[in-house]
Formats: structure tokens, C-alpha cells, sequence
């Protein structure tokens, strides 16, 4: 039984993670057989860990979640000199410098790759993740530890706990190299396919460097990250017990002796100065600018940071970036190309959307063949037409966009570009309501690309996150008639002879599936409602209603209320900080649709959302707690921070000691959050403490 056990794991990691199986599914099944009559013979000998007595699939839940002790921030851009001059005004006004005082930053590139975060315990690598949404990311630390540029161990002196901050890259040659493995793999798997043999693990071909490095960090199996060519440059420290700097400066060097990998071109600048010595951050920018094709990696702009810790602290954070730092970007790369024709794509909302659809053309590091053209009025105003040459813009991710055209004047130049009144997917009319730019089919449920753009909606990573159902098998599904609204998604096992029949679905692809939907019936109620796919019900907007309402029942009963104008229920929703008149009315009017509240009632017969947890002193996680207070928070004053707590039932205390329920790290926390981790107290971050706050 441990032998089969031992074997069946492997199969399952290998199935999972690794979307590799060396065996076929009979021989799977014929183990699985073998294992569970022996456990029927010998029920005092079954294993808690046995395959038998797990939902399949498990594995493949990816990663774990790690929380960063001090959230990953972002920085505020600029574009312009005049947006740098600000930036450094702000910074003397802040601090109340003299005009005359000239500033001391380092520039250091901007690395176009992945922020990680690596945790030293004791000068040991203890854990790495990835970004993640700032305050948490996923835990990585296996295939990080096959990255030669990070230590395993810091040399002492070093402190207790440190954060290190760094960006994950790969070199362009390194990606040339790597992307050409891959095609030459692809081309490999088209012909076994053509051949009709076993396919093998899925092939993709990354579209550039900081894709291949993402793909690459996010393998679930580290043998994989090994073999791919990352490289770190760290940069930044996050949480840390002792600082053992006082200037950026000082920072990198320590880093280097540390054994971490620094970005050479990283430069002391002087804003503001006389002396003709030194470089200034115009000057640094322009020649950096002429320099970055010639870099063996891509780097998209050029960070200032000003070198002074004590001022960095003084200056703290506003929002999501620090006020002591600033990414000052490149231009837009822009390139020319020939637009053969306009494409119109239509959204889960019926918009109809343009995309032109161009000769491939090289720009900012890509090969690009579609470009967004916003809508409608936008292609009129820049005179758009199928076949003109055009003048294309890309910048660092953002999606590419016609800038304008150059050959308008030719004497061969078609007619302007008619946009359809009737939609390309259902044939239903088009239509542009009051002063809305975007027009939209009027089909509803009938029209086939808002059927399958809402699925993929609701079952995307931010929404209900249903693993497994990919676009391709949703299409699929949906022309096969057996899947049409969100609740069909929940009476797929009806259908399971027919899926598993379906070319590279497979019995156990099947099963996952199911088992993957199985799992999300019961969603949190701020995902289930943005999974709705209400307009201007996004992210932020549903979690603000699951805050509000807590449950769907009682959210629909104010919402139907609320119809009248004036009512109480109306007031209620309008009084709801962020909520504003436009997305009232946009509720409202869903919930007073009845093919929507028809929907609605299928979906819940299938799933029921989880209430969002209600806040109220007595019943919160800090009722009768222990708290500590250390470092400096960013969003709140200290003694906003302690009202809350104390307003939440909790003892607000001085020291850390056995008795601390929990410590809530702020920046530059010292020897506290040290002790905490020390003595097994509870850390939480500003972010966290703000969320079980009821803060947001
Ligand atoms: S410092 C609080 N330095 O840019 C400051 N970031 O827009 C934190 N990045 O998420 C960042 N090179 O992924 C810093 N030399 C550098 C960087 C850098 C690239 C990325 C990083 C960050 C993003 C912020």
C-alpha cells in the first residue's frame, strides 16, 4: 500500500503540476483500483494521505500564498523633465529645504522584469515570492533558491529579519536563445501531433524577455526555473529589524558585499547642483536613453531615489508610492506600418470594440500585428482608413495604438471607415445610447460573444477563478449547446460521457474540471458579485457592496427597494462611500431586469456566496486582544491606528511579550517586529491590519 501510495503521488505530480503523465489513464485507474480494494481488506491500515482519500486536482492549486512583511509598492512616473523639477520641488517643499538646496539621488535603471521579495532569518534565505497584488504574492522560494544570484546565507553582520527587494530578468540574448528552444520545441510537438503521437507537456512561446522570465518563475516544478537563464538585481529592502545604512547608497554596497547582484550603471546624481562635476538627472536620463539599445538587458526608464534614508522616512508614502522615489520612463517606441483592415470585437457587455489588424512591425522589443482603436469617434477624428500607412506607438505594456496616419493625401485612398450598425457576432443592432462613445449590440443573451465573453468573465482568476476552463473550452462548450449561462457551468457533470469523449479532454482532464468547479461553489460574495458582470460593478465597486450588504439575499431585497427614487433604500446605496449616482442607477437597473434576476436565481440554486464578515466590536478579531504598534504606518496616524483598535474591543500595549495576540509592523520597524518573529506572535502588516479592521 506505501508503494502504491508513493507511486500514485508521483503520477498525480506528474498529471498536475507538471502536465506531463507518463502513464495512460487505465493503467492510472487500474492503480487506483488495486490501492482502494486494499484498503477495503485493511480499513485500520488507510493512510489519511492516501490518493484514494483526496479530491484529485489538488496539487495543482499552484503556489502558496505568502504575505510580504512590508507591502511591495509601486512608484509614480514621470514623463517629462517638468515632471521630474516637480517631483524634487515636492521633495524640498516636504522637507522644507531652501530652493537652493540641492538633492542627492541615485538613478538606477529601470529593470524590465518581476519584482521578488526575499525573506533573511538570521542571515538565512528563509522564503521568496513574487509581488503579487503588494501586500501578498506567491511563494516561489523553491525555484528561487536555483537562482545563482541569490545567497543562500548573508555574511554577519546582519540583521535579524530583512527583506530584500530585487527584479528577476532575463538577458536579451539569453531570451533569443531561450525563445528559439522553445520554437524549435513547438515545431517538434506539431509534428508528433500530425503524426498522431503522444503530445507531451504544452509548449509556449514567450513573446519577450519579461514573459519569459515570468513563465519561467512561475514553473511548478523548480527543475524547470533551474534551466532557464534568470538573473537578480536587487535593488530595495523592505521590512527589516535594523537598518544597517543611512543612504541608498550605502544600501547597494551593502547589498554587494552581501553577495547580491547590483545593477553596475546604478549613479549618485546631484539635483540642483553648481559644481559642473557631477552629473544631473537630465543629463543621466538623455544618455541612458542612448545607451539602453545597447544593454544586454531591457530596462523601460530610469528610477531617482533619493539617497538620504532619514529624509526617505520623513517623506513616507503617498497612496501606493514613496514620495522619495520616481520611475522617469522612456518614450514610446513608435514604428510604421500598413493597416490592412478594422476588426470589431464585441465584450461581455455587447461593446463593440475596433482593433486594427496591421502588417507585423517591430516595436519596443515586440512584434506587433493588432492595435487598439478605442472606438468609433476615435477613428473618425484621426480619419482611420483600411490600407493607409500608419504610425504605431508602444509603451512598456500598455497595448499598441495608432497614433496617426501619414499617406493621407493619396490620391487612391479609400472611403472613410463605415462602423457597423448591426453586431458582427448576432446580427442584432448596434446601437449608441445617450452620449456613450461605445456601441453596443443590443442582442443581450442571444448574441453568442457576450454569451462566452461573461463566462470567461465569471470564471476568470479574479472572479470565481475556475481552473481549467480556458476560452477554447468554453467555446467549445457553448457550440456544443451545453453550456449557456453561469449556472450551466455547475450542471457540466451532467454531461460527463459527452466531455470526456471531446479530443484532449480526456477522463482525467474531465474529472479535474468538475472537481475544480466543485470547489467554488460556495464564492466570497465580493467575487460573486463582480463575477456578475454588472457595468461599472468592478473589482473595488463589488467589495464595497459585499461590505456593505453582506449577503447577496439582502443586497437584492435593498436593491429592488431602492428602484424608487427617494426611498430609504436609494439613500442607503447613494450614502455608500464611492458609490456614485451612475452605478446606483446601473444596479438598480440589473436587478429590475427580469431575465437578469432569472439568471440569478438559477445561479443561486447551483451556489451560494459566502457573507462578507461583519465588523461590530465584541465579535472582530481584536476584541479582547493583546496589540503592539511598531514602526511607522503609512495610510494612518498612530493614534488613529490605536482608536480603531481600542474602539475594536483590543488593549493597545507598549512591549512584545508571550502575552501580544498581535504586532503590526509599520515601516522601519526595529527590534519589536524581530521579537515578535522570535516569540511566534502574530505579524501583520499595515494593509492586513486595515483589512481586519474593516478599514479596507
Ligand atoms: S524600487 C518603493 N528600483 O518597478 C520602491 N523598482 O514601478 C520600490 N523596478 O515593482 C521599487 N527596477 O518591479 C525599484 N531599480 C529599481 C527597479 C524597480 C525595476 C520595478 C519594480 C517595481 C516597479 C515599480
Amino acid at each position: 500500500m506505501t508503494r502504491l501510495i508513493a507511486e500514485i503521488t508521483e503520477h498525480d505530480r506528474r498529471y498536475y503540476e507538471q502536465d506531463a503523465p507518463s502513464i495512460s489513464d487505465a493503467e492510472y485507474d487500474a492503480l487506483m483500483r488495486r490501492l482502494r480494494a486494499l484498503e477495503a481488506e485493511h480499513p485500520a491500515l488507510l493512510r489519511a494521505d492516501s490518493p484514494t482519500q483526496k479530491v484529485s486536482g489538488q496539487a495543482a492549486e499552484g503556489f502558496a500564498k505568502s504575505r510580504h512583511l512590508a507591502p511591495m509598492l509601486s512608484l509614480d512616473n514621470a514623463f517629462a523633465e517638468s515632471d521630474f523639477t516637480e517631483f524634487a520641488a515636492r521633495i524640498r517643499r516636504f522637507l522644507s529645504l531652501a530652493e537652493t538646496e540641492p538633492l542627492d539621488f541615485i538613478a538606477e535603471p529601470k529593470i524590465d522584469g518581476l519584482s521578488v521579495n526575499l525573506l533573511y532569518e538570521h542571515g538565512r534565505f528563509v522564503k521568496g515570492a513574487t509581488r503579487g497584488d503588494g501586500a501578498e504574492g506567491e511563494d516561489i522560494t523553491a525555484n528561487l533558491l536555483t537562482l545563482a544570484d541569490v545567497p543562500r546565507e548573508l555574511p554577519a553582520p546582519c540583521p535579524a529579519l530583512i527583506e530584500i527587494r530585487g527584479e528577476v530578468f532575463m538577458d536579451r540574448a539569453d531570451f533569443e536563445a531561450f525563445r528559439a528552444t522553445q520554437e524549435a520545441a513547438l515545431a517538434e510537438r506539431e509534428a508528433r501531433k500530425a503524426r498522431g503521437e503522444k503530445l507531451g507537456p504544452a509548449v509556449t512561446i514567450p513573446v519577450n524577455p519579461r514573459n519569459a522570465a515570468a513563465g519561467s518563475l512561475r514553473q511548478l516544478d523548480p527543475g524547470i526555473t533551474a534551466q532557464r537563464p534568470l538573473k537578480l538585481f536587487a535593488y530595495a529592502m523592505g521590512e527589516a529589524s535594523e537598518v544597517p545604512t543611512t543612504t541608498h547608497h550605502g544600501w547597494l554596497e551593502t547589498l554587494k558585499r552581501w553577495g547580491f547582484r547590483v545593477n553596475p550603471l546604478s549613479t549618485p546624481l546631484r539635483e540642483g547642483a553648481t559644481d559642473l562635476l557631477s552629473e544631473t538627472p537630465v543629463a543621466f536620463q538623455a544618455r541612458l536613453g542612448r545607451e539602453r539599445p545597447s544593454l544586454a538587458y531591457e530596462i523601460d526608464g530610469v528610477v531617482y531615489k533619493l539617497d538620504r534614508l532619514d529624509w526617505q522616512a520623513r517623506l513616507g508614502f503617498v497612496g501606493r508610492a514613496p514620495r522619495w522615489a520616481i520611475a522617469w520612463k522612456f518614450p514610446a517606441e513608435q514604428a510604421r506600418t500598413r493597416l490592412l483592415r478594422i476588426e470589431i470585437q464585441v465584450g461581455r457587455t455587447g461593446a463593440l470594440t475596433p482593433r486594427a489588424v496591421m502588417e507585423p512591425v517591430f516595436v519596443g522589443g515586440v512584434t506587433v500585428t493588432h492595435a487598439t482603436l478605442h472606438n468609433e469617434d476615435e477613428i473618425a477624428r484621426k480619419d482611420i482608413r483600411e490600407g493607409d500607412t500608419i504610425i504605431l506607438q508602444r509603451a512598456g505594456d500598455v497595448i499598441p495604438q495608432v497614433v496617426e496616419v501619414v499617406d493621407a493625401g493619396r490620391p487612391d485612398r479609400g472611403p472613410p471607415y463605415a462602423f457597423p450598425t448591426l453586431c458582427p457576432a448576432c446580427g442584432s443592432h448596434a446601437v449608441r445610447e445617450n452620449d456613450d462613445v461605445v456601441r453596443r449590440c443590443t442582442g443581450g443573451l442571444i448574441c453568442p460573444a457576450q454569451t462566452v465573453e461573461r463566462l470567461r468573465h465569471f470564471v476568470s482568476r479574479r472572479c470565481l477563478d475556475i481552473e481549467g476552463m480556458g476560452e477554447e473550452r468554453i467555446e467549445t462548450l457553448h457550440a456544443m449547446g451545453l453550456l449557456g449561462s453561469p449556472a450551466e457551468i455547475f450542471r457540466l457533470h451532467t454531461h460527463a460521457t459527452q466531455l470526456e469523449a471531446l479530443e484532449g479532454w480526456g477522463r482525467l482532464s474531465t474529472q479535474k474540471l468538475f472537481d475544480a468547479i466543485a470547489a467554488r461553489r460556495n464564492p466570497p460574495l465580493e467575487r460573486f458579485l463582480f463575477a456578475l458582470g454588472i457595468r461599472r460593478i468592478g473589482e473595488q465597486n463589488a467589495k464595497l457592496l459585499a461590505r456593505h450588504y453582506h449577503s447577496i439575499g439582502a443586497l437584492r431585497v435593498k436593491m429592488e427597494a431602492a428602484r424608487i427614487i427617494g426611498s430609504e433604500a436609494r439613500e442607503e446605496l447613494g450614502s455608500i462611500q464611492g458609490i456614485g449616482p451612475a452605478i446606483a442607477t446601473e444596479l438598480v437597473e440589473f436587478f429590475a431586469e427580469p431575465h437578469n434576476l432569472e439568471a440569478l436565481d438559477a445561479l443561486l440554486a447551483e451556489v451560494t456566496p459566502e457573507d462578507a464578515a461583519v465588523i461590530e466590536a465584541g465579535e472582530n478579531p481584536f476584541a479582547g486582544k493583546a496589540l503592539v504598534f511598531t514602526g511607522t504606518l503609512e495610510t494612518l496616524s498612530r493614534q488613529e491606528a490605536e482608536a480603531r483598535a481600542e474602539a475594536l474591543g483590543a488593549k493597545v500595549t507598549k512591549s512584545v511579550s508571550k502575552k501580544t495576540d498581535f504586532v503590526v509592523v509599520g515601516a522601519d520597524a526595529g527590534s519589536k517586529a524581530a521579537k515578535a518573529a522570535e516569540l511566534g506572535v502574530t505579524v501583520l502588516s499595515e494593509i492586513q491590519f486595515r483589512e481586519m479592521a474593516g478599514l479596507g
